[in-house]
């Protein structure tokens, strides 16, 4: 089980592997995403909205990302573990930016981060970050980040200006040195064409199967976000039902004196019982 790197995620792309990528948030689900067999996990902003119940991803700040990356990176052993950096942890400074990429590896544990868009001044921040030794991943195409920008419409890439500037920047995230770039919201046949013309992969969430890779948000893949659900998920359980259905039989259990049952509890050598059972008063009628 040998512990996978940004650059195994890249030779996936070259030997033709589809690269298996999901999120998750805490130690338990890392854990079992891990053992069901992914190669990337991502600790995505999403968090702010599949775990913290906010509207947008805007909230969430770099000590959020941090605490959710060490229950995280407890979990995984062999997965590459991805932070998402926050809106506005990089858009201030060159300085600000660094130190908090630092402290989602050197706190968090992240092996890698992923940030979202493809500005000048972006660009030149993720030169630096990998100066410092640290995979980036892009991100393009509809950006939650740009939510009050964009609003509902989030399909990018759809008139031909547009599809231009998104291969533009593909390209350019590449130049830059990011190892994969996340493609979300693009028509298919623009997803391929800039998956083939690129030399590192692209993960498309949304954006058809010509992408070198998936990524699903993992509440929305098993069925435990009650907000809105777009038409690429494919819902493949219901944990919100079987959790539902636990919790109901758990309190019609309680209710009727039936949980919990004498193999559940703990009792007392006969003697001890015998002895303070006398303590008892009787109960009057
Ligand atoms: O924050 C996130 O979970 C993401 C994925 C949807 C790619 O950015």
């Amino acid at each position: 089980m040998a512990k996978i790197t940004a650059n195994d995620i890249v030779k996936l792309k070259h030997e033709g592997k589809p690269i298996v990528c999901l999120t998750a948030y805490d130690f338990p689900t890392a854990a079992t995403v891990e053992e069901a067999g992914v190669d990337l996990i991502l600790v995505g902003d999403t968090l702010g909205m599949v775990v913290q119940g906010h509207d947008t991803t805007l909230t969430v700040t770099v000590d959020d990302l941090v605490y959710h990356l060490s229950m995280v990176r407890r979990a995984i052993k062999q997965a590459l573990l991805v932070g998402d950096m926050p809106f506005m942890s990089f858009q201030e400074s060159d300085e600000k930016t660094m130190a908090h990429v630092g402290r989602m590896v050197k706190d968090g544990g992240a092996e890698a981060v992923k940030l979202e868009g493809a500005q000048p001044e972006t660009l030149a921040r993720i030169r630096k970050i990998i100066g410092a030794g640290i995979p980036v991943m892009g991100h393009l195409g509809y950006t939650p980040q740009s939510v009050h920008y964009f609003g509902r419409r989030i399909v990018r890439g759809k008139t031909a200006a547009q599809a231009r500037v998104l291969l533009e920047n593909a390209l350019a995230l590449q130049e830059a040195g990011c190892f994969a770039i996340v493609l979300e919201m693009v028509p298919w046949q623009l997803a391929g064409l800039i998956s083939r013309a690129l030399n590192i992969p692209t993960i498309g969430i949304g954006s058809g199967v010509e992408c070198d890779g998936q990524i699903l948000v993992l509440h929305d893949l098993v069925g435990f976000y009650r907000g809105y659900s777009p038409k690429f998920v494919r819902k493949l359980a219901d944990v919100t039902a079987s959790m539902r259905a636990a919790v109901q039989e758990y309190g019609e259990l309680v209710r009727g004196r039936r949980y919990p049952a004498q193999e559940e509890s703990v009792a007392l050598a006969e003697d001890v019982w015998e002895e303070i059972s006398r303590l008892e008063k009787p109960t009057e009628d």
